[in-house]
């Protein structure tokens, strides 16, 4: 059986996963993040907290270690992210800063973070979630100091850090329409019409098995017809624990609904599951009772679900 990355490789598709850098050591994690993606995710060694935790001392361990995974397997990298509300280092979650000062803090950390990685990552969620799910802007530094324009900021300090770069914006609960995904619609209307350098959305695409919303592919078309690449860049989908086989079918059938999503849109470029195994996903931890959201189980056998996107690739 062809592995998933050489069904998406065939075309043109983005088949990724979340990988965690220091689970590299793992032979099993380690073969399976190399065998079946084509594209790889930082899960969190690229976020601010872990690469600038103090002002101006950047911390590259983490982050260089998988992009040198990256490479020596063939893979594309998305980076992930650059200008978000959590896994935000005090000094900037708290910092009282003006204005002007916060614009050189972003450049700074936008800069040297592309610039670290110009022609190695091709793509960036530039901010992350920036609406709440009441489709208002949510509160954090950025937003409280430079108002909603910080999205446009951050875009433009991306695209001249590395101008080759394909640059995103990125958030959950945006996959299907509803109030949240209308507002990032008119968010990205507004980017282009002002001429802010956006070139895409991410769909996180955390979901919860057997209510994959109905109408993705439309979603996906209508940002598409804005010139917009989307990508579907965190899928997983959960299940109240435990597994049982009606439950993986179900959860099968959930993945080929979002793959097919997808397929059907020439805009939509691939999608990324957030994570390598079942065994370290982050979804346990994160929601009460919840589990094995991922395409491959904790022993690294494929599920249902596996084959299922093998199916649709
Ligand atoms: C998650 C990671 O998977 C966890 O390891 C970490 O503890 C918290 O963040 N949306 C995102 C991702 O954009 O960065 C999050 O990743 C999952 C939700």
């Amino acid at each position: 059986q062809a592995p998933l990355r050489d069904l998406a490789d065939q075309q043109g598709l983005r088949m990724g996963a979340a990988v965690a850098a220091h689970r590299l050591d793992e032979a099993d994690y380690r073969r399976t993040a190399a065998a079946e993606f084509n594209s790889v995710t930082h899960e969190n060694a690229l976020k601010w907290e872990s690469v600038q935790p103090q002002r101006g001392q950047y911390s590259w361990s983490g982050a260089d270690r998988l992009v040198e995974f990256a490479q020596q397997n063939g893979q594309r990298i998305h980076g992930h992210t650059l200008v978000w509300h959590s896994q935000l280092p005090s000094w900037v979650e708290n910092g009282d800063f003006t204005p002007a000062e916060l614009t050189r803090v972003m450049e700074d950390h936008i800069g040297t973070t592309m610039g670290r990685y110009r022609g190695q990552i091709g793509s960036w969620d530039v901010v992350n979630e920036p609406i709440g799910d009441d489709a208002q802007f949510r509160d954090s530094v950025f937003h409280r100091t430079l108002g909603e324009d910080f999205v446009a900021e951050s875009l433009r300090m991306a695209r001249a850090a590395d101008p080759d770069a394909t640059l995103f914006i990125n958030d959950y609960n945006i996959d299907g329409i509803n109030a949240k995904s209308d507002a990032y619609y008119e968010l990205a209307q507004d980017l282009l019409a002002q001429g802010a350098p956006l070139d895409g959305i991410g769909f996180q695409g955390h979901l919860v098995s057997g209510q994959v919303p109905s109408d993705i592919q439309r979603n996906i078309q209508r940002f598409a017809d804005l010139g917009l690449e989307v990508m579907i860049t965190e899928l997983d989908i959960r299940m109240q624990l435990p597994v049982t086989q009606q439950k993986l079918e179900q959860q099968a059938r959930d993945y080929t609904r979002v793959v097919n999503a997808c397929l059907a849109v020439p805009g939509c470029s691939g999608v990324t599951v957030w994570g390598v195994t079942d065994a370290y996903s982050w979804v346990p931890d994160h929601f009460d009772g919840q589990g094995a959201a991922l395409p491959v189980d904790e022993d690294y056998a494929p599920k249902p679900a596996y084959w299922s996107i093998h199916e649709a690739l």
